[in-house]
């Protein structure tokens, strides 16, 4: 990654973490630009007494919080969340999203729906004019079955790619599920899509986020960040 990239992940996930305030219960999301949530959250909570409790979205993201002493619950033990901040792959200018690039979206997905604000840091390259412009589109099933899936994706002229490990392996979710990553044409009605692909026996989620983001965060590489309301 360009020293310029990571300045502007390191930027639009600090200005995120600035966000949070004391006593919130945070969604933790997922991906190289949230890391640096953690990192800064990690550093208000030694340096101003910060106190959150999070809700991880991956084990990666739980890790890490582990290892900087961020105090994490599971969605079993809160009502709701305050708030929950996570990357995406793509931003449309309706604020719809694909995520899932990291192979996350199922528990990404789930924590966003439990907060009452989702907050969405990106540089300025996810910026699309359409959803998937530039990225397919994530969408994660049982192993079992997994054919009659690809079968119903291509009825949908979704072209379905199984997601492969880099030793060419299936790529399994935190999960234990797959992933085809999908070509999203142009597509009128996102949140009907949506609801499509999860109607497919076996398909846990995809990656299309419709109307969930309140805010987006636009990190560029000089450090500056704007805000999309
Ligand atoms: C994880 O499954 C994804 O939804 C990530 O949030 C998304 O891929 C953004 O990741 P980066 O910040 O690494 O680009």
């Amino acid at each position: 990654m360009s020293e310029a990239v990571d300045q502007a992940k390191q930027a639009v996930g600090y200005a995120a973490a600035d966000l949070v305030e004391s006593g919130m219960r945070v969604g933790l999301g997922t991906g190289s630009t949230f890391v640096y949530v953690l990192d800064r959250l990690a550093e208000r909570m030694r340096g101003e007494g910060l106190e959150l409790i999070g809700v991880p979205t991956s084990e990666a993201t739980a890790a890490r919080a582990r290892e900087l002493d961020i105090p994490l619950t599971s969605l079993d033990e809160v009502d709701e969340l305050d708030l929950a901040i996570d990357g995406a792959d793509e931003v449309d200018p309706m604020k719809n999203l694909i995520k899932g690039g990291g192979g996350a979206l199922v528990r990404e997905k789930i924590v966003a729906s439990a907060a009452r604000r989702m907050l969405v840091i990106v540089g300025e390259n996810k910026m699309v004019d359409r959803l998937g412009a530039t990225f397919l589109l994530p969408v994660e099933m049982m192993a079992f079955g997994r054919r009659q899936v690809a079968a119903e994706l291509r009825k949908l002229e979704l072209e379905p790619q199984l997601r492969q490990n880099q030793d060419g392996e299936p790529y399994r979710t935190d999960n234990g599920n797959m992933i085809y990553d999908c070509k999203l044409g142009s597509c009128e009605d996102l949140g009907g899509l949506e609801i499509e692909i999860n109607s497919i026996p076996g398909v846990l989620d995809n990656g299309l986020f419709v109307d969930m983001a309140e805010k987006i965060l636009i990190g560029d590489e000089s450090g500056k960040v704007r805000v999309v309301d």
